[in-house]
């Protein structure tokens, strides 16, 4: 009867040690990877100082960074309100699945991943009204997964 307990004390005690190591090893070695590798956080979208409040800024005399969040199924802000004659970097990124982003009637368009940023510059000329619709298939709604993007 000894014998069981002492080997089953054994088993538990090389089972902790095991989870200890991993733990050391996997846990912070990879948040760490990923702070380095994301300068604008897409991690955590809700406490992100980009994300968290998406929308535009001018960040140079005619240029603009526009940061948009896709989820099923909207994309924010809606309208995505950008000044005409100016130079735009949308900054995309998706709060739950893979989306698209395309402004209809223009080669903007790119995959939007969770946890990663998609970035694309465009120069806008006119005021006009562009839509902006999901390409890539991303649920029940995707087909109206859609918002604009407004040049003003
Ligand atoms: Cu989002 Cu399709």
């Amino acid at each position: 009867a000894y014998e069981k307990l002492w080997l089953a004390c054994s088993v538990l005690l090389i089972l902790f040690l095991i989870g200890t190591v991993t733990y050391g090893a996997v846990g912070p070695g990879v948040a760490m990877v990923a702070d380095s590798e994301q300068p604008i956080d897409a991690q955590n979208l809700d406490e992100s100082e980009r994300f968290a409040d998406p929308g535009v800024e001018q960040v140079g005399e005619n240029e603009y960074a526009a940061y948009v969040v896709a989820r099923q199924f909207s994309f924010q802000p809606d309208p995505i309100v950008v000044p005409a004659d100016s130079t735009v970097t949308f900054y995309v990124t998706s709060a739950d699945v893979i989306h698209g982003f395309e402004v209809v009637g223009t080669n903007a368009n790119t995959m939007v991943i969770p946890g990663e940023i998609s970035t694309l510059t465009v120069e806008t000329d006119e005021p006009q009204e562009y839509g902006l619709i999901c390409n890539e298939y991303c649920g029940a709604a995707h087909h109206a997964m859609e918002g604009k993007v407004n040049v003003v």
